[in-house]
């Protein structure tokens, strides 16, 4: 298994480019399914999750091809309906097949995705919704399994404000008969992203990046062109990492307006940023400041970044208080910045992190995409070697990271 050796306080300079966004690709490639003819992708990341589900949606039938970060989609003879289980264990975002599968053809068959490492994430209300709009839905050996015949709009208001599950029913909505109201709908710039993608194809959608989204179903959807989003997390990552190292760096193809929550903790730490429409420039001189923070939904800050920034707290002037509210178990780095020498103490929701000085290099073990995130930029600030063990977690959402890091002047290596 690969690891990665960091040999850590090296401050950051120089330019990287952003790729697009993991969590705008995911369901924009499975909006290939909504319609026979081409979809044309750019800037879609090269990734392990979108691999995986390139190789998902090959499995339904769609024609898939990839030429560097462009990817040519096509359903045009559908010949599956099932996402079967060893796919959706290994990514839980294979669920987004299913409102697409059940709009265009009237039937889905899909592993339920079962509980995570960072928690038990239900599907329950992907499922409601759909209900909603009139499939029939059992749970059966382990799978959704669903029917209908055309979809019927509906007025749906979510439990929670959910991700994936805005997604799945705003895709599904797109071909169904009349008009489905998503209430409680998640506000995030991938959902945007997808809406944009989705009108491209003749999707009628209003209020996307609000909690209101109005679809009027069409017939049929037609092929498009689409450039994904910049990925905001990998963004906010690279900026974590320079606050720690100190150092200046220049980010490329960035959306900063994606970014507004991020880039003012960011500021409250100490992080000299400067913005244009698709750059960021960040300086940090000095050591960063305690901020704490509280996950939320967009526009408030995101879960995504929380492993991150609390890398940055550990090392900072002061006391910072984090609270965790979108996921119950998304504190499984702390055990390994501790192992680093950080003082975190966890109560619950809740983390208290007392900055320290330094930190110190060691072995530790990444769990999940993020935390991994959050130990390449404690090693990358602590004195000494860093062994990063289990990094495949970090190739499912991070771009040629090392590589990317190692432009930037930082003494970091894989090892296969
Ligand atoms: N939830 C339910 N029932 C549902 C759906 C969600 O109880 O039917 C709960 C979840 O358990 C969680 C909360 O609602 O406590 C929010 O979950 P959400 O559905 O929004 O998460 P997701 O759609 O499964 C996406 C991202 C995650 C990101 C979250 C929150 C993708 C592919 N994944 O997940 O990304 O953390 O939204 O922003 O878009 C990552 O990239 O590292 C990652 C985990």
């Amino acid at each position: 298994m690969d690891k990665l050796l960091i040999c850590g306080g090296r401050p950051l300079q120089g330019e990287v480019s952003i790729s697009g966004a993991k969590n705008a690709a995911l369901p924009i490639l499975c909006a290939a399914l909504l319609t026979a003819e081409p979809l044309v992708l750019d800037n879609v990341p090269a990734l392990r999750d979108v691999d995986t589900m390139l190789t998902l949606l090959q499995r339904l039938g769609v024609q898939a091809q990839r030429e560097g970060s462009q990817v040519h989609l096509q359903a045009d003879a559908l010949t599956g309906h099932e996402a079967p289980y060893e796919l959706v264990k290994t990514m839980r975002a294979s669920i987004l097949v299913l409102g697409p599968l059940l709009a265009r053809t009237g039937q889905a068959r899909v592993s339920l995705p079962g509980g995570c490492a960072i928690g038990q994430r239900p599907v329950d209300q992907h499922i409601r919704g759909l209900q909603a709009m009139g499939a029939q839905v059992r749970i059966e050996h382990g799978y959704v399994v669903a029917h209908a015949g055309r979809l019927q709009g509906a007025d749906i208001v979510t439990d929670m404000v959910t991700v994936t599950g805005t997604e799945n029913l705003l895709m599904a909505a797109t071909l169904a008969e009349g008009r489905t109201v998503i209430e409680n709908a998640a506000c995030e710039p991938e959902i945007t992203d997808l809406a944009r993608l989705l009108i491209a194809m003749g999707a009628r959608i209003e209020g996307h990046g609000t909690d209101r989204i109005v679809v009027q179903g069409v017939a049929q959807l037609h092929g498009a062109r689409h450039r994904i989003v910049a990925d905001r997390i990998e963004t906010g990552t690279f900026l974590c990492a320079v606050a720690a190292t100190g150092g200046d760096i220049t980010l490329r193809d960035a959306a900063p307006e994606t970014l507004g929550a991020v880039l003012d903790k960011l500021r409250d730490a100490g992080l000299e940023i400067t913005t244009g429409p698709d750059w960021i420039r960040a300086r940090m001189r000095g050591r960063p400041r305690a901020t704490g923070f509280r996950t939320s939904e967009y526009p408030g800050f995101p879960t995504d970044m929380q492993a991150q920034l609390m890398a940055l707290d550990t090392l900072a002037e002061g006391t910072a208080v984090i609270t965790e509210n979108i996921f119950e178990n998304r504190y499984m780095h702390v055990q390994e910045l501790c192992r680093l020498g950080a003082e975190i103490e966890i109560d619950g929701h809740t983390a208290v992190v007392t900055g320290v000085a330094e930190l110190l290099g060691a072995t530790v073990m990444a769990t999940d995409l993020r935390a991994s995130a959050s130990l390449v930029i404690a090693g990358l600030a602590a004195r000494g070697q860093t062994t990063i063990e289990r990094i495949y977690h970090l190739d499912r959402g991070y771009q040629c990271m090392e590589h990317k890091l190692q432009a930037l002047g930082a003494d970091i290596r894989r090892l296969s």
